[in-house]
């Protein structure tokens, strides 16, 4: 039986989807009722078949607490771990570490104890560090622990070493590292978001530079790596490095909406995210602009995904194609 941790956010819903039409035998961890009501919107993405979210045995448990997640792991061969807390506020640094770093860890122990055969860890680019010379950054590219890393990116680094401690320990494991990945459902939350706000008319761009990927290139890649006989190696996944102009004008285009028209300088940005970290402080509430989401927005970082299209003769969607698929169902959701 299949493991999986996180089902209940953008990736683990597009996997359980995609593991469930292949008649695997799954085990899903939620937290809360109200969240597989998400699961069961994505899956109406691909089908009317409403019985199909029926086969997947949800499991309650939190990652971070032990006594909730070793019962979990009885009878499981195959662990998909997607669980993760993703946020750039400084305020979540520990929350951070604690499910990322330390429910990481937990997963991994259980895992070694119940005999596991295979983890397949859903990493990120921010846990890859730069290239030199200008050339496309590969998985190579060490991260830089001296660097200023944001708190994210610090502690996707500790996930990705409990998931090679793993591999010390006999387990088999798979790393995957998507840049953003761009899919439907979640609509207020990760690359959801920018769908949204470009319907509601954002008038801001910049012109960074980073790798994107569709939700149905993760999960596809996931499962053929799970699937083969590679183990113990982590693989990039971007599709194309694009910048926020091109993302954004693009799906301007396809919601038939105004493009964003005003673009944002660097000092710009480092005004705005100081004034709005002395919002949060005073208000109490979540930074509309955090320091490291502003450096993002500028930094220009080109990844390469040749490793996995040579391991898996993998071919990528198209970005461009993408968010005409996703802004169709974005459309279609407003109905
Ligand atoms: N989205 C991106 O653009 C992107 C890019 C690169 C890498 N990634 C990585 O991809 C993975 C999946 O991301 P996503 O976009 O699917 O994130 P998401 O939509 O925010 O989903 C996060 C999932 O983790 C679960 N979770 C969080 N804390 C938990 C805890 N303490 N115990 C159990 N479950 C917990 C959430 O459960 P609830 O539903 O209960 O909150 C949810 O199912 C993450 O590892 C992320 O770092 C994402």
């Amino acid at each position: 039986m299949i493991l999986v941790t996180g089902g209940t956010g953008l990736v683990g819903a597009h996997l359980l989807y995609d593991l469930i039409k292949n008649d695997e035998k799954v085990r899903a961890i939620y937290r809360s009722e109200k969240r597989i009501e998400k699961v069961k919107e994505v899956f109406s993405f691909y089908t009317d078949d409403e019985t199909l979210i029926s086969k997947i045995e949800w499991f309650k448990a939190d990652i971070t607490d032990v006594p909730s997640m070793i019962p979990a792991f009885i009878d499981i061969d195959k662990v998909y771990h997607c669980a993760a807390l993703i946020s750039f506020n400084p305020k979540d640094y520990r929350e951070m570490r604690k499910v990322n770093i330390h429910g990481t860890a937990i997963v991994v122990n259980l895992s070694i104890d119940a005999k596991v055969s295979k983890i397949c860890f859903v990493g990120s680019i921010a846990s890859i560090g730069n290239s030199l010379n200008g050339a496309l950054i590969n998985e190579e590219c060490e991260w830089n622990k001296e660097a200023d890393n944001s708190g994210y990116s610090i502690t996707k680094f500790g996930a990705e070493m409990e998931i090679w401690r793993a591999s010390q320990e006999g387990v088999e494991v798979v790393i995957v590292n998507p840049g953003v990945i761009l899919g439907s459902g979640f609509w207020q939350s990760g690359s959801g978001k920018l769908f949204t706000q470009v319907y509601n008319g954002f008038k801001f761009y910049t012109e960074g530079i980073t790798g994107f990927v569709s939700v149905k290139d993760v999960v596809k890649s996931m499962v053929l790596l799970m699937n083969s006989n590679i183990k113990n190696e982590r693989f990039i996944l971007v599709a194309e490095n694009k910048s926020f102009k091109e993302i954004f004008f693009s799906i301007a285009d396809s919601l038939g909406k105004k493009k964003p028209s005003i673009k944002i300088k660097s000092w710009q940005t480092s005004i705005f995210w100081r004034i709005s970290g002395v919002i949060s402080t005073i208000t109490r509430k979540q930074p509309f602009l955090s320091k490291y989401s502003a450096r993002s927005a500028h930094s220009i970082s080109k990844y390469s995904s040749e490793k996995i299209e040579t391991a898996l003769n993998f071919k990528f969607q198209n970005i461009n194609e993408i968010i005409k698929e996703t802004s169709a169902k974005y459309s279609k959701n407003l109905l």
